[in-house]
């Protein structure tokens, strides 16, 4: 999976263009900054740079940035820190979920193992920290530490929920928080930081992204079901597998027969869909309406993100992350 879909649907939208060459710098600053003195690190490290991914978070910094100013050596610097927390979370996720894909190629832990890739998410941590705090910047540190606590508080809360079927809507929206929408939260924080902002609109504009990442990863679950692995960059119906009931299933659940709950968990004990088939799931799924309803509340997460983004005088940054908002809800991966 590269950047072309996103970058072409990003243009058309007027957002890729507006930070394609701030995010040219990041690029070259997250190349430069991936080196270690161990070629293991340096490799790993490499591999996940140009395995692409959308870059979502540091387009959020860079715009959250533009509203205020344009990009100085800060906000390159700390959109390249956020891209490298995002990618030592997925070294560390794909190991604790066994991942063996992760953007259309091999995980790391496939290619280099699990003990090589949990020193190298280290690895890739702390140098991003090593990097903001060349910034000597107290607010901005602990933004980015009582993150990567929360997120990785997440992971254990995760663990400890792993395979169980009655999980509420309350526990999912908890991990999604953790997850995900407190890394797009910070992003636009860092952003507003870097750009001058007073601590009003640093606050709205974390709020905004907030809402955004809790779309973004409600839209990210219901792909998890619906879209192809091609697509995709990892394996359809791999959550169900790996022992989590996302939303979908979550309100698909609640007033299901004792027997459908029984195939659900058919999945889940096995950790495959041999017994019971990913079509048959999906179509538990759609007789209780649960995509419906998952896209329903990904929408009033996205609907949340356009009031707190339209609250800002309009601008191209600020009609481009009101554009970015369109696309979370309408992705295909
Ligand atoms: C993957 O994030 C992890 C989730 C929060 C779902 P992205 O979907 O942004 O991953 P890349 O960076 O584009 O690969
Ligand atoms: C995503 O978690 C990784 C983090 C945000 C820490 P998941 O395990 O739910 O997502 P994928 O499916 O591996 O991207
Ligand atoms: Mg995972
Ligand atoms: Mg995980």
């Amino acid at each position: 999976m590269g950047l072309g879909k996103l970058r072409q649907s990003l243009t058309a939208r007027e957002i890729f263009g507006l930070v394609q060459e701030d995010l040219k710098r990041v690029e070259e600053q997250i190349t430069l900054e991936s080196v270690g003195s161990v070629d293991a690190v340096t490799a790993i490290a490499r591999h996940l740079h140009e395995s692409g991914g959308k870059r979502i978070r540091p387009i959020l910094l860079l715009l959250a940035c533009r509203l205020f100013r344009e990009p100085g050596t800060a906000a390159i610097r700390l959109a390249a820190v956020v891209e490298m927390i995002h990618a030592a979370t997925l070294v560390h996720d794909d190991v604790i979920d066994g991942a063996t894909t992760r953007r259309g190629r091999p995980s790391t832990n496939a290619l280099w193992g699990n003990q090589t890739s949990v020193l190298a998410g280290d690895w890739l941590y702390m140098q991003a920290f090593q990097m903001a705090l060349g910034e000597r910047n107290f607010h901005i540190l602990d933004v980015l530490i009582a993150l990567t606590q929360m997120m990785v508080e997440g992971e254990l809360v995760q663990l400890e929920r792993l395979r169980r079927v009655d999980v509420s809507e309350a526990d999912y929206m908890e991990l999604v928080d953790r997850k995900t929408a407190s890394l797009f939260s910070a992003c636009a924080r860092l952003g507003a930081v870097t750009g001058g902002a007073g601590d009003e609109a640093e606050q709205r504009l974390a709020d905004f992204a907030w809402n955004l990442g809790m779309a973004f990863q409600l839209v990210d679950d219901i792909l998890d079901f619906t879209s192809r692995e091609t697509v995709l960059g990892k394996p359809v119906g791999n959550d169900l597998r790996e022992g989590k009931v996302t939303l979908p299933l979550i309100y698909a659940l609640d007033g299901a027969s004792p027997e459908d709950r029984r195939m659900v968990e058919c999945v889940i004990s096995a950790g495959n869909y041999s017994r019971v088939t990913l079509a048959q799931i999906l179509d538990l799924i759609e007789r209780h309406r649960g995509f419906d309803r998952a896209r329903d509340r990904a929408n009033q997460f996205a609907d949340k993100a356009r009031k707190l983004i339209t609250s800002f005088p309009e601008s191209p940054s600020q009609k481009a992350l009101l554009s970015v908002t369109e696309l979370v809800t309408e992705r295909e991966y």
